[in-house]
């Protein structure tokens, strides 16, 4: 089977560069290069990242692919291609702008596509195969992975375009989990190299609860965890974009713990003057410190809490014990 590995492999790199050729070689990819260009990415971003353009053409790589004698099944089974229920194969990436997905050692085994405007999906992906498990994999990890062992921190944000925009004005130790949520699998990829990471995931509601999931997990690993909050803009492109990359690592620089995190988005959306603000402050601040096992830890967190809820040590002790009941 190792030959078959080898043949998906060499697949995905001929496709990467029928994609990039497309974006920087043809009038066909001229939207697409637009586009990128009007995000603010470089040439040397571009190359970099050997970004591209699925045209908008029905078949255009799989005729391509088939006169150079490469089977169907292959570029079918790498999610290049479909067929239909005619019969007939189709690309499945068109009109796109096109994000390469490499593994640890820089191999493209799948993609992302952008659509130029605001239809909808806005992203498509490959769908997972045999070298292609998204769980297992953190986008760009191959070119972050010097400067996330040099500085012993990695960031991690949502979106190729996080990673990219970071990338592109020369924040280089940033990764994404590729639309997924944060997973052990990809911290074991890191936890070698990184002794801290910060999280800068997009500052919307769906944002936010991954940004949770994330510190849940990584809440008893080897790393010092940090969150981001952005004060304006969406998420770190926007960021970045807006106010330049020393702006970026400021609020990097001033991360706040898991803990602070939870409670000051807590104090934030509920009032803290009243018994049901209280309440829904330690519902949700509850959550991260039952997952924290170190039990000095735990007493700190139930602590701190005393002061800005005006609440009695006793109290709050009694309402976790309840939460934890609950949670049987
Ligand atoms: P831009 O709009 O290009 O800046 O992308 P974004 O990364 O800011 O998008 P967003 O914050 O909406 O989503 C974050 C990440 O979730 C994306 O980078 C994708 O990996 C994933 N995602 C977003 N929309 C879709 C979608 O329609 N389908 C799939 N499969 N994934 C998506
Ligand atoms: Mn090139
Ligand atoms: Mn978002
Ligand atoms: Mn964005
Ligand atoms: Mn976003």
């Amino acid at each position: 089977r190792k030959e078959h590995r080898d043949e998906l492999y060499r697949v995905n790199q001929l496709a990467a560069k029928f994609f990039h050729n497309c974006l920087t070689q043809t009038e066909m990819g001229k939207p697409g290069l637009e586009y990128l260009q009007s995000r603010g990415l470089s040439k040397e971003t571009i190359e970099r990242f050997q970004l591209g353009f699925a045209p908008n053409n029905w078949d255009k790589l799989f005729r391509s692919f088939h006169e150079r004698g490469i089977d169907e099944r292959i570029l079918i089974e790498c999610g290049l291609c479909r067929k239909n229920d005619t019969g007939r194969i189709y690309d499945y990436f068109r009109n796109r702008v096109m994000f390469p997905i490499c593994d640890g050692k820089g191999r493209v085994v799948a993609f992302g596509g952008r659509v130029l405007d605001d239809s909808t999906p806005k992203y498509l992906n490959s769908p997972e195969y045999e070298l292609f498990n998204k769980g297992h994999m953190l986008f760009a990890f191959d070119k972050a992975y010097r400067t996330i062992r040099e500085k012993k921190q990695v960031i991690l944000v949502e979106g190729y375009m996080d990673v990219i925009g970071a990338h592109n004005r020369g924040v280089t130790n940033v990764v994404a989990s590729l639309g997924t949520a944060y997973t052990k699998d990809q911290g074991r990829l890191l936890i070698r190299q990184a002794e801290e990471v910060v999280l800068a995931y997009d500052m919307d509601t769906a944002g936010q609860k991954a940004a949770r999931r994330a510190i849940e997990l990584l809440q008893d690993t080897e790393f010092k965890v940090r969150v981001v909050a952005m004060p304006d803009g969406k998420d770190p492109d926007d960021y970045v974009r807006n106010h330049g990359p020393e702006a970026f690592l400021e609020l990097v620089a001033k991360a706040v713990s898991p803990f602070e995190f939870y409670l000051n988005s807590a104090l934030i959306s509920h009032d803290s003057n009243t018994a049901k603000g209280k309440e829904a402050i330690l519902e949700e601040v509850f959550p991260l410190i039952s997952v924290t096992s170190n039990q000095i830890e735990r007493e700190n967190y139930l602590k701190a809490l005393a002061l800005p809820l005006w609440l009695d040590n006793s109290t709050i002790y009694r309402m976790f014990r309840q939460y934890l009941t609950k949670g049987d």
